[in-house]
């Protein structure tokens, strides 16, 4: 590509780390020694992709400060957050499943199949500023809930949930928590014992590993029904064959998100707070403004703007930046996580979000502003002409 964009996306994905791309190569029989091997074979090509893979686990468990035996490698964050719904409902009688209402489809969808089960599901209400909404969640607690999911960060606001608080909360009435941490893992300190948690969901993608590989780190007193059966992979709950290049990635991924994570957050945070002034004097409004956010992420409109229309021309200025609608259908929906903050769908449908990350240059943010603001203006003569 002749010509890169400035990548504003970073909660959408983000680049391999160079590092972890070099620890894959071997692996990808890209660099010698090539390696390659069934990490359940009893030769030596075998021990050495179950060493390596043993050795990515204990990465992962060290990053999140859990134990190397909780850690469950699956596909990614999608199918880990399956796991801990389908897999706990499985081995329980249909009861109350409570999610909170901002969060990601790979949770809403499969605490809604439970229903076909017997389920019943119930989203916990947010605030204005998208955090939980301190009535609506005791009058869950009072209803019972066998399993609860509220995530750590949102990935489109940003917005950071009181997990420690929710979790201890739902424990004494009995519920086993889970936490969908995919989004602050590498932005926040994420860890699974401080956390109080029962299950907690990682990706490792979000932070400089590949596509396709995360996990499900989880108590082991939660008992799980495997998604996948097959040879008993991963103490029986995933099976399938490893998948050691990604999973190598993953491992070396969390070590190196964790290392920089302190630095990356207070000058991230700068560069955010510094987008947000400029996009406020344009007359943006920022969602969830004042609530406890990630350091990377604004998530804002501008009244009168369509956000899909914003993205678009934003992309042919070569800025890359995601809009907060669901683009799974033809018309595109309004964001849900701003429907259930109760933005008014107008409002929403201008919704337009940044992310930054490891490789944002404060150049870069400031070449956004400087083409942003040409852009509202162009937008913003135009729909004066029109009228
Ligand atoms: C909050 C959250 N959970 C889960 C996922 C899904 O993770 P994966 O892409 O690894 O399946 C995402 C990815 O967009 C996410 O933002």
């Amino acid at each position: 590509m002749a010509f890169a964009p400035v990548y504003l996306d970073w909660n959408a994905t983000t680049p391999l780390d160079p590092a972890v791309r070099e620890a894959m190569l071997p692996w990808l029989g890209a660099a010698e020694p090539a390696r390659f091997g069934n990490a359940s074979s009893r030769h030596e090509y075998g021990r050495q992709a179950r060493a390596a893979v043993d050795e990515a686990r204990a990465r992962v468990a060290a990053a999140v400060g859990a134990h190397a035996t909780e850690v469950v490698f699956t596909s990614g964050g999608s199918e880990a957050n399956n796991l801990f719904l389908k897999g706990a409902a499985a081995t329980m009688k249909p009861a109350l499943v409570a999610v909170s209402g901002i969060e990601h489809p790979c949770v809403r969808e499969p605490a809604r199949q439970l229903q076909r089960g017997g389920w019943t599901m119930r989203e916990i209400a947010v605030d204005a500023q998208g955090r939980i909404a301190i009535e609506d969640w005791q009058a869950v607690l009072a209803a019972r809930p066998r399993l609860v999911s509220v995530m750590l960060a949102n990935n489109e606001t940003g917005v950071l949930q009181d997990i420690a608080t929710l979790a201890a909360q739902a424990r004494a009435v009995g519920a086993w928590f889970h936490t969908d941490a995919v989004q602050a893992f590498g932005k926040i300190e994420t860890k699974f014992r401080a956390l109080g948690v029962n299950a907690m969901t990682l990706s490792a993608h979000k932070v400089g590993g590949p596509l396709g590989a995360g996990a499900l780190v989880v108590d082991k007193r939660v008992e799980l029904s495997p998604l996948i059966a097959g040879g008993g992979q991963e103490r029986g709950l995933r099976s399938g064959t490893e998948n050691v290049a990604a999973i190598v990635g993953f491992g070396v991924a969390c070590e190196r998100a964790v290392a920089r994570r302190a630095d990356e957050a207070l000058r991230l945070a700068a560069l955010r707070d510094e987008l947000e002034q400029a996009l406020g004097a344009l007359g943006a409004r920022i969602f969830s403004a004042t609530a406890p956010r990630l350091p990377n992420t604004v998530f804002f409109a501008l009244p009168e703007i369509d956000g899909e229309t914003l993205v678009g021309k934003l992309d042919r200025a070569g800025f890359a930046c995601a809009s907060g609608s669901a683009c799974s259908s033809a018309q595109p929906e309004p964001s849900h996580t701003l429907l259930a903050m109760g933005v008014e769908p107008a409002v929403a449908r201008g919704a337009v979000r940044v992310s930054l990350g490891r490789d944002t240059l404060a150049d870069e943010v400031r070449r956004f502003i400087a083409s942003f603001a040409g852009v509202v203006g162009e937008l913003r003569n135009l729909a004066s002409v029109a009228v």
